[in-house]
């Protein structure tokens, strides 16, 4: 039952479409620009510099601030389990970013809410690594996607080795039940790009761009 909750406080968060709402401030839909998604990417592309760093933090932290009302709610009475809680309110933010009821549940790929995991569930080291591999990937090919996808394969990857060094502290079913959603994740998130694989193989992905694209 906890879970569910969690998922739903998480799913609220995840309701604040920052770039949807940056557009709307500036009366036009982001859905309906570049490539039509609602996440930091599309924002940068269409938006600019501003848009782009607000929509990253804005979809980040909305991640971390439904781990974070969890883990106080929960913190008391279900201390033994509080990682595993944490990862199905962030499941529930990623939920919310991509799927919003309220706009006909079109989002986002909720890169930047896992990426407000990750930081969450994660450590200083396994952040730095995904965002030198993140810089790198993209300064190489310009495909922000490539960099998305490589990110969420090392958030699955960081939460196994927290889980395995024993630093999420939980018993083993709790453990891989944690790597169940964390894998869950990360499906959705490629799945979510599946479009942006298409252009990838077919040559006809965006490259990063900043400044308005209609
Ligand atoms: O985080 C989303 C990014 O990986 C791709 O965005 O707008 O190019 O589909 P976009």
């Amino acid at each position: 039952m906890e879970r569910i909750v969690c998922i739903l406080i998480g799913y609220v968060f995840g309701l604040f479409q920052t770039g949807y709402i940056y557009g709307r401030l500036q009366h036009v839909d982001i859905r309906k620009m570049g490539s039509g998604n609602a996440g930091s990417t599309n924002a940068l592309r269409t938006l600019g510099v501003k848009a782009g760093a607000c929509t990253f933090l804005g979809d980040s932290f909305k991640c971390i601030f439904a781990v974070l009302a969890v883990r106080l709610i929960f913190g008391e009475t279900h201390g033994d389990i509080l990682p595993l809680l944490s990862i199905y309110a962030g499941m529930g933010a990623v939920l919310g970013h991509n799927f919003p009821f309220y706009l006909k549940f079109k989002g986002g790929k909720g890169i930047a809410a896992m990426a407000g995991l990750l930081a969450a569930l994660t450590n200083v080291w396994i952040c730095l690594i995904a965002i030198v591999v993140f810089v790198t990937i993209v300064a190489v090919t310009k495909y922000v996607s490539v960099g998305s996808i490589a990110v969420v394969l090392i958030f699955f990857a960081g939460v196994v080795f927290r889980g395995q060094t024993g630093s999420y502290g939980m018993a083993a079913p709790y453990l891989h039940e944690m790597y169940v959603v964390a894998a869950f994740l990360a499906v959705l998130a490629i799945w979510k790009h599946r479009a942006n694989i298409q252009r990838l193989l077919s040559g006809t992905e965006n490259k990063i761009s900043i400044g308005k694209k209609k």
